[in-house]
């Protein structure tokens, strides 16, 4: 799924003692004169007539009138020019020039002729919010801004300025990867409420008492990532998502969960397909051992749940056996996700009474381990999880041990996400079906009579439908 363009990039712009054109002299100007002065630019002003604060300021010697009419080369070694006159025509030019000089340029309210618009912004030096609606709705913009205005406590900028200055400090007394750990625990601690009381002291004692506490292993997240749909992920896997340092992910995870992991944590790709293990899995334990030992929060991110076919397992016993603390958190499984996505409770009063999770992956001789006498059996409804390739042999197999051939079963491919396919039929033409409709994704089979609900509970809009004849 391709993500929607940017129309604009974010960005903050170090403009101390660097060159700025202002091209007018009236109200606007000096709105704009007055942000430029506050992130220490040296403003050059180009009007024919300046009000009388713009005048003062001028002879005061915070910025230069340079001239009365502008001209292109006013522009060369400016980082920024910006006109704010309401001579459209004269905008026009200077942002003309600017283009051609390789100057980024704002024309004020007129996105079209800018080449960078400035954001609505909430003033917490060093701390800044800067909101943007691309132009789209200003308004929003600005009602935006209102709101974190009286939610963000007007003393933050103190604690992000004491932040900053030991930033160094911090970092000279810990390990790789710790700081941030002891940061978060520091603006969750009464040390944070001191700074923000402006007793830097206390603060002082209470940062350097976190650094001398902190654990010298980190810990693993084992999380449950569910089967596609970031709406289904819990609330719990999304905390932890975002306060890791390290993710550990492999191919099942949608690039929009991987999105919600803290934009700074490192991530590295253990990714597996069928018979092609990128990482073996011993090797993906030890690593687990190791990134834990450095005092680092790793989070093990795992399509669906990570105990269902997931081996979790696996995973913690080396934990265990290496005394690493973890945390295990479970995720909706494909079973769930893609039944209910589908259309197609697991269970039903008058279909099934139970509900077996199986795996249809073959063996390394291509044979398929399963209890067929248990699964072909009526009343009942068999997921088979990593059954694509071998449901030619799933479906015979039941049909041999008593399941009648026109038994209904459906292919679910990438379920729950926008891509999510379905393919209804029978155990005797379903193979046939799936294979027409090209199904290579993460694919589950639903095999029982519950299949037949799916007729007029289907709610999911899907990418593609295949129906029985
Ligand atoms: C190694 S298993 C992991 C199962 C996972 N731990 C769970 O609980 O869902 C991978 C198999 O799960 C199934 N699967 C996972 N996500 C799926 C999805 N979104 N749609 C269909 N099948 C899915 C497929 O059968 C896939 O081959």
């Amino acid at each position: 799924m391709s993500e929607p363009v940017w129309p604009y990039y974010p960005l903050f712009l170090k403009l101390q003692g660097q060159r700025v054109l202002l091209v007018g002299g009236g109200e606007v100007a000096l709105r704009k004169l007055r942000l430029l002065q506050r992130a220490g630019a040296r403003v050059e002003i180009v009007a024919a007539a300046l009000t009388p604060e713009i005048g003062l300021i001028c002879e005061t010697g915070k910025a230069v009138h340079v001239a009365a009419a502008f001209d292109e080369a006013q522009l060369r070694g400016c980082r920024l020019a910006i006109a704010a006159t309401d001579d459209r025509a004269l905008n026009a030019r200077v942002a003309a020039a600017a283009e051609a000089a390789g100057v980024p340029v704002n024309v004020v309210d007129d996105a079209e002729l800018s080449r960078f618009i400035t954001p609505a912004i909430v003033d917490r030096a060093p701390l800044m919010v800067a909101i943007s609606s691309g132009g789209a709705a200003p308004v929003l913009a600005r009602r935006l801004r209102e709101r974190i205005e009286t939610w963000l406590p007007a003393t933050y900028g103190r604690l992000a300025d004491f932040m900053r200055r030991r930033r160094d400090a911090v970092r000279g007394a810990t390990a790789q990867g710790e700081p941030r750990g002891i940061w978060e625990r520091f603006l969750d601690s009464p040390a944070a409420e001191r700074v923000l009381a402006g007793d830097e002291a206390a603060a002082e004692a209470g940062l350097r008492a976190l650094i001398d506490a902190r654990p010298q292993v980190g810990e693993v997240y084992l999380v449950g990532a569910g089967p596609g749909d970031p709406d289904l992920l819990t609330f719990k896997a999304l905390r932890l998502m975002q306060q890791c340092d390290v993710v550990l992910h492999d191919r099942l995870i949608a690039p929009q969960v991987l999105e919600l992991v803290r934009r700074d944590a490192r991530r590295l790709f253990v990714g597996k397909a069928r018979s092609q293990h990128a990482v073996p899995q011993e090797q993906i334990n030890a690593e687990l051992v190791r990134l834990a030992q450095q005092g680092l929060r790793v989070l093990r991110l795992k399509g669906g749940d990570p105990f269902i076919f997931g081996r979790g397992g696996e995973e913690i016993d080396t934990l265990m056996a290496h005394g690493i603390p973890f945390q295990v958190v479970p995720g909706i499984t494909a079973a769930s996700g893609c039944a209910a996505y589908a259309g197609i409770p697991l269970t039903h009063r008058d279909y099934a009474q139970s509900c077996i999770f199986v795996t249809g992956h073959a063996r390394k001789d291509g044979t398929l381990d399963l209890h067929w006498d248990q699964l072909a059996r009526r009343g009942q409804t068999v997921v088979v999880y990593m059954g694509l390739h071998t449901l030619p042999a799933l479906c015979a197999e039941l049909i041999q041990h008593g399941l009648p051939a026109d038994w209904p079963a459906a292919m679910v491919e990438e379920g729950t996400s926008p891509h999510q396919r379905v393919v209804v039929g029978t155990l005797d033409d379903l193979p046939q079906r799936v294979q027409a409709a090209g199904f290579k994704g993460a694919s589950l089979l639903i095999v029982g009579e519950v299949v037949r609900l799916r007729g007029h509970l289907r709610w999911h809009v899907e990418a593609a439908h295949v129906a029985p004849r």
